[in-house]
């Protein structure tokens, strides 16, 4: 993994459209991903989880009531369920228990109403996106603007989706492959909290992969497939010296590089970045959101670096910190 060139040397921050510009449009619709695009992002972000017959869908979780309209549709009424996912118990409607073609009669909804009152005018009007129309939007928008436009996929719960039968790695790979999506030729990242998942699709594809960390330190699964060492934190010299065995990259969330106290107040940056760049890894932070008033709600996303406002804490520590590589 010696190529790094997802990273470069800028002087501005490498913007990721969380979910699609989710503070405008319900997130995870194509409607949502193309405002990032056209609001200046490099990359759109979907996350990934399988329906029924195997395809990949772009939501941030597989029960879907809080971000669709499927509890409106008395046809999946019986549908329903009680899951354990991950270790905790979920009830609702699952993607895995409809096809894409049942999964495309429903509508987006937006996740935070109270929060993202706005967006709540497109509720009803959006589907669920595939993995293919998110590849389809991000090469037609970014060709219209004589930009490449890069994807960062998250595959979500990937041990509980091979633990059913719908492993998330072979349709992942099926679809980049038949995109043309390798690392030569184009900027995909695909992230994960899982090791696992990782070092299973380093083995099958040549592209960039982002192990990701929590607030702790930590991925979701702690568990090291096939490798004596467990790391209980990864964001160590010695843990990311052993994810650069197998990934690019790490996507931190932003307090693991700058901590907080414990009333909020930003703390000295942590050693993470230093200790990810000895190890060639680049190093992309979570998240931020105009609603945790990280941003002014009018600053347009990386388009302008002397954006007004009260830009003078997150964003303005870690475009200094040059965080994106
Ligand atoms: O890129 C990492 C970030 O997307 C993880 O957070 O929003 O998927 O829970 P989220
Ligand atoms: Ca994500």
């Amino acid at each position: 993994a010696a190529d790094r060139s997802a990273s470069r040397a800028s002087d501005r921050p490498l913007v990721i459209g969380h979910r699609g510009a989710s503070g405008y449009r319900p997130e995870h619709t194509l409607e949502a991903y193309r405002l990032a695009i056209r609001m200046g992002a490099d990359f759109v972000e979907p996350d990934l989880v399988s329906t029924k017959d195997g395809v990949l869908v772009a939501r941030h979780e597989n029960e879907i009531s809080g971000t669709t309209d499927v509890s409106a549709h008395p046809e999946f009424a019986t549908r329903k369920a009680t899951k354990t996912i991950d270790g905790v118990a979920v009830t609702g409607w699952f993607t895995e228990d409809f096809t894409l073609a049942e999964l495309k009669t429903l509508r987006a909804k937006e996740r935070l109403p109270q929060v993202r009152v706005t967006n709540t005018a497109f509720d009803g009007r959006f589907e669920v996106p595939t993995l293919q129309e998110v590849i389809d939007l991000a090469r037609n928008e970014g060709r219209a603007r004589g930009r490449t436009i890069g994807i960062y996929p998250e595959t979500k719960h990937p041990t509980y989706f091979a633990s059913i039968g719908l492993a998330l790695e072979e349709p992942l790979v099926t679809v980049l492959r038949a995109n043309k999506l390798t690392r030569k030729n184009s900027p995909v990242i695909v992230q994960s909290f899982e090791t696992a998942n990782l070092r299973k699709l380093n083995r099958m594809i040549d592209v960039r992969l982002a192990q990701l960390l929590d607030a702790a330190g930590r991925p979701y699964d702690f568990t090291v497939a096939g490798d004596a060492r467990t790391y209980q934190d990864l964001a160590s010299a010695a843990g990311l010296k052993w994810i650069a065995g197998y990934a690019d990259g790490i996507g931190a969330n932003k307090n693991l590089i700058v901590p907080r106290d414990a009333a909020g107040k930003l703390l000295a940056p942590t050693n993470v970045v230093r200790d990810a760049h000895r190890e060639g890894l680049i190093v992309h932070a979570w998240t931020f959101r105009v609603e945790n008033q990280f941003l002014p709600v009018d600053f347009r996303i990386g388009t302008d670096p002397n954006a007004r406002g009260d830009i003078t804490s997150e964003y303005e520590l870690f475009f200094r910190l040059g965080l994106d590589g």
